[in-house]
């Protein structure tokens, strides 16, 4: 089996940071989301990945290279403009050949792995299998329709008045029947190549379309709120690990990660938390639930619930809460609000 994973897509709704940064490379307990969609396609054997990109191509083969680090083979496959997701497994059909393959949406974390949704795709082998998730309101999502025996019977692009509450997220398995279903349907109303209708002409030409419900934690990481409630899941699963330096002044409570070349100096780290490679946080008091990147200054301030990239300085403030900071991004203290914001920037000062 192989995987084609998409990584195209602008990521309006994380503006300003994806404006730098493609939002799959937006990092969750300091590794890029788009690391764990790797790790997740390898726990269940896939080494050869496809990964869709579209004008962030290199900034993405900057930090996955050609795989090998993560003990996988990815070729990148290029897509002038992005017309679906269905259009992804027409120009990615040279490198899937005549394979199964599970497609993977590049901004979806689905934090328990897939594994038990592979193994039933292998035992079952149905032209298609889907991974829903119930939601409250499915209408922003693909949503499916299934029978008591876990056979999808309907599937809708976006309802506006959904006849099931069960969301399909970004993870499809596929048999290569796929593909007939791609060429044989047109552009919906937003002239996308929708999986939806490819997957809804399976259905009605009488192939059998599997759903598999997450039981894990998923979200897809389009939003901020969503970043940081991702980022709480994740800390909340790693264990102490001090390779830095924490001198004698300082404390660590709960679950710590202090990762190598940082140090923390007269400080209080409380768990779960993470302080990145080469980082100094001095004076200051960092957590629960936050992660600090690589190379960033935190100086007698207070940062908790919160997400710094690498290189950010924080300053002198106190009560940073449910924040994500992006790389090299000074954050200082003054006796007015004195501002540099960028674009789309969204910024609440305390009244
Ligand atoms: C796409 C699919 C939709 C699916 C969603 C999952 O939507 O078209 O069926 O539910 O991904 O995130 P899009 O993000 O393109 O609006």
């Amino acid at each position: 089996m192989k995987a084609l994973v998409l990584s195209g897509g602008a990521g309006t709704r994380l503006r300003p940071f994806s404006y730098s940064m493609p939002k799959q490379l937006i990092p969750i307990a300091n590794k890029p989301v788009l690391e764990y969609v790797v790790e997740n396609l390898r726990e269940i054997g896939v080494t050869e990945i496809g990964i869709i990109v579209g004008d962030r191509a290199h900034e993405i083969s900057d930090v996955l290279g050609d795989g090998s680090a993560l003990g996988v083979a990815i070729t990148y496959i290029p897509q002038d403009a992005p017309l679906g997701l269905a259009h992804c497994v027409k120009i990615a059909r040279p490198f899937l050949g005549d394979d199964d393959f599970v497609m993977y949406l590049g901004d979806n974390m689905l934090v328990e792995g897939i594994s038990e949704i592979a193994d039933e795709f292998a035992a079952v082998r149905p032209s298609a299998q889907v991974v829903v998730y119930k939601v409250p309101d499915p209408r922003a999502f693909g949503v499916a329709e299934v029978d008591e025996n876990s056979r999808v019977t309907r599937l809708v692009e976006k309802p506006q008045e959904p006849r099931s509450d069960l969301a399909m997220i970004g993870v499809y398995f596929f048999t290569p029947r796929i593909h007939e279903a791609v060429d044989a349907i047109e552009p919906s109303w937003r002239g996308e190549l929708e999986i939806t209708d490819a997957l809804q002409w399976l259905v009605t030409h009488d192939r059998d379309v599997r759903a598999r419900i997450y039981s894990g934690f998923w979200k897809d990481t389009g939003k901020v709120e969503d970043v940081l409630e991702c980022n709480r899941e994740v800390l909340q699963r790693m264990r102490t690990d001090v390779q830095g330096i924490v001198d004698e002044e300082s404390t660590l409570i709960g679950e710590v990660v202090v990762e190598e070349g940082a140090r923390v100096v007269r400080s209080c780290i409380v768990g779960p938390a993470i302080i990145g490679a080469g980082t100094l946080v001095e004076e200051s008091i960092v957590g629960p639930y936050t992660a600090i990147g690589a190379d960033c200054r935190i100086t007698e301030s207070g940062v908790s619930d919160s997400i710094v990239l690498s290189g950010a300085f924080v300053h002198n403030v106190s009560g940073i809460e449910t924040s994500l900071i992006g790389r090299k991004a000074r954050v200082g203290s003054a006796k007015q609000h004195r501002l540099v914001v960028g674009d789309d920037a969204h910024v609440e000062v305390a009244a």
